[in-house]
């Protein structure tokens, strides 16, 4: 059995037909030849965009020159109203003083002080699911809130249940629901003073999240005055200075750092748990492994990397369903790739979607094979072409922490039910992240 794909689309098609398919999802308005071509031009009346698929060009985007090659501001301004000035949308200077701020608090060492709040929310995760044994359920509903939990008790201390961080939970989905479909602008043909698709409650909502994450920065700030603060990521980031300007930072610049972590946090674990599950329902014998493996799982940071099976799972649910499925950059210079000329100002795509199904580099690109990852191919592949954190300086600061987060989620859910797939199977889409159209529905029993 092949893990669902969406179906590519003829490969011409009319510009109208291009700009109906991008709305309705950026996977399958892609046609099949992406999955071989290394690269691929779209031309357009007002720019033009690159998708690259071959392994050195995109080294030399993010990894060796990624200055000359910044985040596309066509993408940027999507999400401008809930994120501001987040680390996730700046370029330059600013950029790079952000992530002087925040790198120290996600190192390996602070990882290990934020695996009892992870070890906390996976068994509040495996309490709610009790209620639910017997049922079918949709669980990315289920994984959301469990990311969600992941976030605030590790930033702020606070589970989910707290009254605030529930509110957040709840406006964040008013907000995908009306979110734009942020990708967009780097394909579709619009001039730059085109009207772009917010509707007025992506904004509205916008500002009610930001309101509701100023609270909690403002009560952290007073706590951390008084010295009664919690020894959290909240109180690392908001203490430290940046070692060149001796400057840390303020509310506004905090607030808009937390909504990215909770925006890039939840939504993209939550994918990633919600196709790891439904692959383990789907291929029963490696939800098994997983579960035998998970046996001898206990609550300390150690255990973790011993769960060598889970770990390959999870690896292989971001493989074929990369949560970010694409990234744009545009190009500061003119550039010649693969002996195309590339103007400045292009918009260059990195897809991790199209890269880790690369027909041209991995066995058996489209199927499920979590023992991969220990053939010669595989290991060749995570190196060369398996990027669902991006890689160089810009890569995801929350690489480390998703995968304790994923991988611990994975085993314990799977050491307490047994999940079996209910009714068609999901069909991928891009939205903010790679979801199932209709939602992913799994029956849950639990284990004796
Ligand atoms: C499975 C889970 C995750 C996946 C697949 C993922 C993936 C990514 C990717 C692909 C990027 C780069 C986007 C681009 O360059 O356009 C990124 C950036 C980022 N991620 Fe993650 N992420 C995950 C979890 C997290 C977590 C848990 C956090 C924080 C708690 C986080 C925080 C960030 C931040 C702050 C950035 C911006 C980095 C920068 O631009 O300098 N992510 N993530």
């Amino acid at each position: 059995m092949i893990p669902p794909k969406p179906t590519p689309r003829p490969d011409k098609v009319s510009l109208h037909q291009y700009v109906r398919l991008f709305r309705k999802d950026l996977l399958s308005a892609q046609p099949q030849r992406l999955y071989r071509a290394w690269m691929a031009e779209f031309r357009t009346p007002f720019f033009r965009s690159y998708m690259i698929n071959q392994p050195a060009l995109i080294d030399e985007v993010l990894k060796k020159r990624p200055d000359d090659f910044p985040k596309s501001q066509r993408v940027s301004e999507g999400l401008k109203p809930l994120l501001g000035e987040s680390v996730f949308l700046t370029n330059g200077e600013v950029w790079k003083r952000q992530r002087r701020i925040i790198d120290p608090a996600f190192e390996g060492g602070r990882l290990r002080d934020t695996f009892p709040a992870m070890w906390a929310a996976s068994e509040a995760a495996v309490q709610r699911l009790s209620q639910h044994a017997g049922q079918v359920i949709e669980i990315e509903e289920e994984t959301s809130h469990a990311a969600a939990d992941v976030i605030f008790r590790t930033l702020f201390s606070i589970p989910i249940d707290h009254e605030v961080a529930g509110q957040v939970f709840d406006e964040f989905r008013t907000y995908q629901r009306s979110a734009p479909i942020v990708n967009l602008g780097a394909f579709i043909p619009l001039p730059r003073w085109f009207p772009r698709f917010f509707r007025k409650d992506t904004k509205r909502t916008a500002a009610s999240i930001r309101g509701l994450i100023t609270q909690l920065t403002e009560a952290r700030m007073a706590e951390i005055t008084a010295g009664s603060a919690p020894d959290d990521l909240a109180t690392k980031i908001m203490t430290t200075t940046d070692p060149v300007t001796g400057k840390s930072f303020d509310t506004n610049e905090m607030v808009d750092q937390v909504a990215i972590f909770f925006l890039a946090g939840h939504e993209t674990s939550a994918s990633a748990l919600a196709w790891a599950l439904y692959l383990c329902a789907a291929f029963p014998e490696w939800q098994e492994k997983i579960a035998e493996e998970a046996a001898g799982l206990t609550p300390d940071f150690a255990s973790i990397s011993k769960l060598r099976i889970s770990r390959d799972v999870f690896r292989e649910a971001l493989r074929l369903y990369p949560p970010v499925p694409m990234m744009v950059r545009e190009a500061n210079c003119p550039e010649t790739f693969r002996e195309r000329n590339i103007p400045k100002g292009s918009q260059v795509v990195i897809s991790p979607w199209h890269l880790h199904r690369q027909e041209r580099l991995w066995d058996n690109p489209d199927g499920f094979d979590p023992a991969r990852w220990h053939s010669e191919n595989g290991k060749t592949c995570a190196r060369e072409a398996f990027v669902p954190f991006s890689a160089g300086a810009r890569v995801c600061t929350g690489a480390g922490f998703a995968m304790v987060e994923g991988v611990l989620m994975l085993s314990m859910i799977l050491k307490h039910f047994r999940i079996s797939p209910e009714g068609p199977p999901p069909v991928p889409i891009a939205h903010l992240t790679v979801r199932s159209r209709h939602g992913i529905n799994l029956r849950l029993e639990r284990r004796k």
